[in-house]
């Protein structure tokens, strides 16, 4: 099959500039000393996951229970399901655990800790916890200094049911600070505030084996490692305009596009109509702090390779996108049925509005179908 072929809107992955950003972040976390556990809620795809953990140990993380069971199902056995656990969702924790998948999940939670110990002991079910830290992001987690994290901890280390597997924060503050110094020191605060919640826990007797840090940005920028066991990036296996907006990627470093078709022209309004709106494109406006005029994405001609002119995707409905060209531009460069290929603004979100990658590499054929994980 050739990109010509393609029935669009269609999502696009080069799986050369996947091998690059996987195999980049691999000899960048090796060379620091530290684990890379990648984060699969970018990619959902056990085609992007062995690539991202190739000459490594294997173990994932993932966003969903979704995921952590189609990535089990793949013959991964090591995954950590990094959101904060419910009760209603501990039997699907187990279940995996009893199949012999080594499953890590979240709390910060004492009144769940108690409930998933009960939980344990009634079943005879095993879990292994992370307490979750707020490094800095203020969006979940225990202050590293908070005085009811012994107690959570102490709940926590319970074996055979239930063991404290560690600590673990994540610097989504890092999206707000521009270039490689900023962005360097919140990933130290990360480190600090991590390795400072584990060695409180450990001065109260209680083991703390993982200290788990991560954001594609800390992990790009991050000077020092020392403390850490694991970090967890994921959009840098596909980058995103977001990222290239912190300075992180160059464009060329996006595997991920949407390969729309030019369905109209409007001369009055001035802008030439593409058949991706939001439900191809998402409404995230992710990369619009630190790029100027980003609308829903960069276009780029058919081949995905360079910009035409400056334009983006400035408005977007439901199945239309609207490109502002003027009322005297050359409508003839862009005829009804052309192609054009539209960067995202945020990888993560853009995919996920797609139930496969066309997978291409340089040339313009589709060497492949990929499948993603949706769902929770
Ligand atoms: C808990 C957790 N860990 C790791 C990541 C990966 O970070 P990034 O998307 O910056 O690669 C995320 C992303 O949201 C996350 O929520």
């Amino acid at each position: 099959m050739n990109l010509a072929d393609l029935r669009t809107p269609a999502l696009v992955l080069d799986r050369t500039v996947v091998m690059r950003n996987t195999a980049q972040m691999t000899a960048r976390m090796k060379a620091h000393g530290v684990r890379l556990r990648p984060h699969l809620k970018t990619a959902k795809s056990v085609e992007v996951a062995r690539l991202a953990t190739l000459g490594n140990f294997g173990g994932i993380t993932v966003s969903t229970l979704a995921e952590a069971e189609y990535f089990a199902a793949h013959g991964f056995r090591d995954i950590c399901y990094a959101v904060g656990l419910v009760p209603a969702k501990f039997a699907a924790a187990a279940r995996l655990a009893a199949e012999g998948v080594r499953v890590t999940t979240l709390t910060d939670d004492l009144a769940t800790a108690e409930a998933l110990l009960a939980y344990a002991r009634q079943h005879d079910a095993r879990f292994a916890i992370l307490i979750e830290i707020d490094t800095g992001q203020h969006r979940a987690g225990l202050d590293p200094e908070a005085p009811e994290l012994i107690e959570l901890a102490r709940s926590l280390d319970a074996p055979p049911h239930v063991r404290l597997a560690g600590v673990l924060g994540h610097a989504g503050h890092s999206y707000h600070a521009k270039g490689a110094a900023a962005i360097a020191v919140v990933a130290e605060e990360e480190r600090a505030k991590l390795v400072r919640a584990a060695a409180r826990i450990e001065a109260a007797g209680i083991a703390c084996p993982e200290r788990s840090a991560g954001a594609t940005p800390t992990a790009l920028c991050g000077t020092r490692f020392d403390g850490l066991t694991e970090m967890r990036p994921g959009v840098y296996t596909l980058f995103d305009l977001a990222q290239h907006g912190l300075g992180l990627c160059r464009l060329e470093d996006i595997a991920v596009s949407v390969l729309a078709s030019v369905i109209g022209h409007n001369r009055t309004a001035g802008h030439v109509l593409i058949d991706a709106g939001f439900m191809a494109l998402t409404r995230d406006f992710g990369a619009h702090e630190f790029l100027g005029e980003v609308g829903y994405g960069f276009v780029m001609e058919e081949r995905g390779r360079a910009r035409i002119d400056m334009l983006v995707v400035n408005d977007a409905n439901q199945e239309h996108g609207m490109i502002r060209v003027g009322t005297n531009a050359d409508y003839a460069r862009l005829p009804v049925g052309a192609r054009v290929r539209i960067l995202p603004n945020h990888a993560c979100a853009t995919a996920a509005m797609h139930a496969r990658y066309h997978v291409v590499e340089a040339d313009e054929q589709v060497h492949a179908l990929w499948e993603r994980c949706g769902g929770w």
